[in-house]
């Protein structure tokens, strides 16, 4: 199964796998039948509150030989209330230990948000003056250790991304931000591409797992997907490969694990993936009006 899988080349030399599982407020189980469909990538976070859950999933797996730790693709991410230099390895540890990992492909800055230490909550009486240079120069130091072996950002603007490339000593290879036919997101994916940051799309359906998905009624993907013979979801996803973002879908649903993952045999032809720039371009995932990233 897994030879259908593609893969994008980060700014590191390491080739990340095209689809990952998203796993906020996913059954940490549908990962044992995700791995056996032929996903390689994982996309975790402190944040989630299910990476001891996902570390048992994966001991499992291990252990049952049915997939090899060098082969998978983790990533995690530093939440906003472990931005403190002192805090970033400490973070790391504890996501090291939760997943029973010796180290993480990818380690993002979940936010470019800093929230006080210890505060519960996204809340925007817990936020506080970022110092993202500091920040960095700790995941930095977690790169150098070799327990993250590409380090990265999530939800960073393009000005926020240069601030970062202005004094960074090892630029981002990463930057995930909710991306979509229904957010396109064409200036940043102009920026990322000429700085060789490697786009990763979250919300891939155009939905937070909790809305309903506007991307799977969309009249032109349902149209494209019409004259394709696929499922709305498989258009989102192949338009995000086509675009050279690595998505992140997510589901506990079985079925839809597989449909998510058949997408690597086919392309959306160019007049189509033209016609899919006229979605109407709308946020689906954070509208939060504390968290000005874009
Ligand atoms: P479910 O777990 O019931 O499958 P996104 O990744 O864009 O945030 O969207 C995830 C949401 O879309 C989840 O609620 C998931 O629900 C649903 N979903 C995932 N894959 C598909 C699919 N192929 N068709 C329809 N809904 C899907």
């Amino acid at each position: 199964m897994t030879e259908a899988i593609s893969f994008f080349h980060l700014n590191t030399g390491a080739k990340i796998p095209s689809i990952g599982l998203g796993t906020f407020s996913v059954d940490p189980a549908i990962i044992t039948a995700a791995i056996k469909v032929g996903y390689r990538h994982i996309d975790c976070a402190e944040s989630y509150f299910n990476q001891a859950e996902i570390g048992s999933v994966l001991k499992k797996l291990f252990e049952d030989g049915v997939v090899k730790r060098e082969d998978l693709w983790i990533t995690s991410k530093l939440w906003c209330t472990d931005h403190d230099a002192e805090d970033v390895p400490k973070a790391l540890e504890r996501t090291l230990q939760d997943l029973q990992l010796d180290y993480i492909d990818l380690y993002l800055i979940h936010w470019p948000v800093r929230m006080k230490k210890g505060s519960v909550g996204v809340k925007p009486e817990n936020v506080i003056q970022h110092d993202i240079p500091s920040t960095w120069r700790a995941m930095e130091a977690l790169y150098d250790s070799g327990k993250a072996r590409a380090i990265g950002v999530s939800n960073f603007s393009s000005k926020k991304l240069q601030d970062l490339l202005d004094i960074s000593r090892v630029p981002p290879a990463v930057n995930q931000v909710e991306l979509h036919p229904g957010w396109q997101q064409p200036k940043l994916h102009e920026f990322c591409e000429s700085k060789g940051i490697h786009l990763s799309g979250f919300s891939p359906l155009g939905s937070q797992g909790f809305l309903n998905s506007d991307m799977l009624k969309n009249p032109i993907i349902n149209m494209v997907a019409e004259k394709l013979g696929k499922t709305p979801a498989q258009v989102s996803l192949r338009w995000g490969l086509q675009k050279g973002h690595s998505v992140l879908p997510k589901t506990s649903n079985e079925a839809r694990i597989k449909e998510n993952f058949d997408v690597f045999n086919w392309s959306i032809p160019e007049e189509l993936m033209a016609k899919l720039t006229e979605i109407k371009q709308a946020r689906k995932a954070f509208k939060r009006h504390w968290v000005i990233c874009s």
